[in-house]
């Protein structure tokens, strides 16, 4: 049996929709009947997701929250009704990697947080209106497996801002729960989507990628779409009573 929602007639808004899980995330979207918005600062990869598939996209850096804003109300008044479905994609480590912790940058320190917290705090604050005003709607937030325990990256913002994503799922639940707005998380496990990861991977020893591909239950690493089902699943009325939880998509730990 295949599961395939329909969510023809609502609108879609995905952050950091360029490439890796985003992109999935809103091509999956727009197959099942979707109107998707994507936004990333990826130009060139953001005007390929765009190109012939109907997916609207916006180069939008979300470092900046009023520009986060701005864009959800465009949306909004372009299509003349809320955001149905909105999730918060964007973030990763900004192209840091592990630095010991006394010689972390507040700059460092604050563009990890900026991207993963304060990028689904614009995007949250500025769509709620609008789903309260319908009676409804779905957040999807992408945390991580360091939204639970330590990154893999050794990223010490990236793991706080994750687990404080987390926090935020958990509290809005609470909040928007009375206006059946329900918002979830995904919580992926390590995904090979970009140089970075690629790098990332390669960084690692033939004995280390084994010993990470033995400790997951499935013995494969994830992929793009592995994480963009329990996303669609998650905005899906078959989610219809579920808020305030994280769904770990990582094979099995
Ligand atoms: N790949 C993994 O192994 C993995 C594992 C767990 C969680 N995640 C999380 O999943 C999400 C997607 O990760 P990914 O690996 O597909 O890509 P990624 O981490 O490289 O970045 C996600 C997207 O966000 C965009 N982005 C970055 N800064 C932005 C900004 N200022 N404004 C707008 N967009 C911006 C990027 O350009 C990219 O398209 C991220 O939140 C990441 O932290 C990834």
């Amino acid at each position: 049996m295949s599961f395939a929602p329909d969510f023809t007639g609502q609108t879609v808004v995905v952050s950091g929709a360029a490439i890796g899980f985003g992109r999935v995330i809103a091509e999956s979207f727009q197959r099942l009947g979707a109107r998707v918005h994507g936004c990333d600062v990826r130009v060139e990869d953001l005007r390929d997701l765009g190109r012939g598939t109907g997916i609207e996209t916006e180069v939008v850096d979300l470092t900046d929250r009023q520009a986060g804003g701005r864009w959800i109300a465009a949306i909004e008044q372009q299509t003349g009704g809320p955001i149905h479905v909105l999730i918060n994609n964007a973030g990763g480590v900004s192209g840091q990697s592990f630095t010991p912790i006394e010689s972390v940058t507040d700059a460092a320190w604050d563009q990890v947080l900026e991207i993963n917290l304060g990028a689904a705090l614009s995007l949250c604050r500025a769509s709620v209106p609008g789903m309260k005003a319908a009676g409804g709607g779905a957040i999807v937030n992408i945390t991580s497996g360091a939204a639970l325990k330590a990154s893999l990256t050794g990223v010490q913002a990236y793991c706080a801002a994750k687990h404080a994503l987390l926090g935020l799922t958990r509290q809005l639940a609470h909040e928007l729960g009375p206006f059946g707005v329900r918002v979830n998380s995904v919580a992926p496990g390590f995904v090979q989507t970009n140089e970075a990861t690629a790098r990332q991977w390669a960084s690692y020893s033939p004995d280390r990628q084994r010993q990470i591909v033995e400790g997951i239950a499935l013995r494969r690493l994830g992929t793009p779409q592995d994480i963009a089902n329990a996303a669609v699943f998650l905005a899906s009325s078959q989610a219809s009573f579920i808020s305030g939880e994280i769904l770990s998509v990582n094979g099995g730990h």
